[in-house]
């Protein structure tokens, strides 16, 4: 009985806060907490966040910091951050799952590894 009201409680609270979100884009272009956390179960189990050592992929601590991505040597911008999660160069698979707002609160969280 109580298992069902605690469940009822979390959904709601859950699609409230879906809604929030997505009334509320937020101010700035991305979010880092958010992107934070989609990163860290999005991403994480193949890329180390503090230091450049390879894990599955290349560690990505201050990898806005760079000229060139770790291992394709393209520019760092957004727009290859983008393509790279998308349509990977190399061995990384692609993610496919996120949205739009997913890549760019990722991509905002890189910016400050
Ligand atoms: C299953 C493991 C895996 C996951 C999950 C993964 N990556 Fe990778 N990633 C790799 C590998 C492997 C490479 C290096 C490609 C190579 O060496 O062939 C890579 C490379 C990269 C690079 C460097 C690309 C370049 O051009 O040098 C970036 C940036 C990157 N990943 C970001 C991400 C982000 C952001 C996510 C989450 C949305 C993610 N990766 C998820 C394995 C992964």
């Amino acid at each position: 009985m109580r298992v069902k009201w605690i469940l009822g409680g979390l959904t709601f609270f859950l699609a409230i806060s879906l809604c929030i979100s997505h009334a509320e884009p937020g101010k700035r272009w991305g979010d880092i907490e958010r992107g934070e956390n989609l990163f860290i179960t999005k991403c994480g189990f193949c890329h180390h966040t503090d230091s450049k050592d390879t894990k599955v992929g290349p560690g990505l601590k201050g990898v806005f910091k760079k000229k060139v991505l770790p291992v394709s040597k393209r520019p760092v911008t957004r727009e290859n951050i983008r393509n790279q999660i998308r349509n990977p160069f190399a061995n990384m698979p692609a993610v496919p799952d996120l949205s739009k707002q997913d890549i760019r609160d990722i991509t905002e969280y890189l910016r400050v590894l």
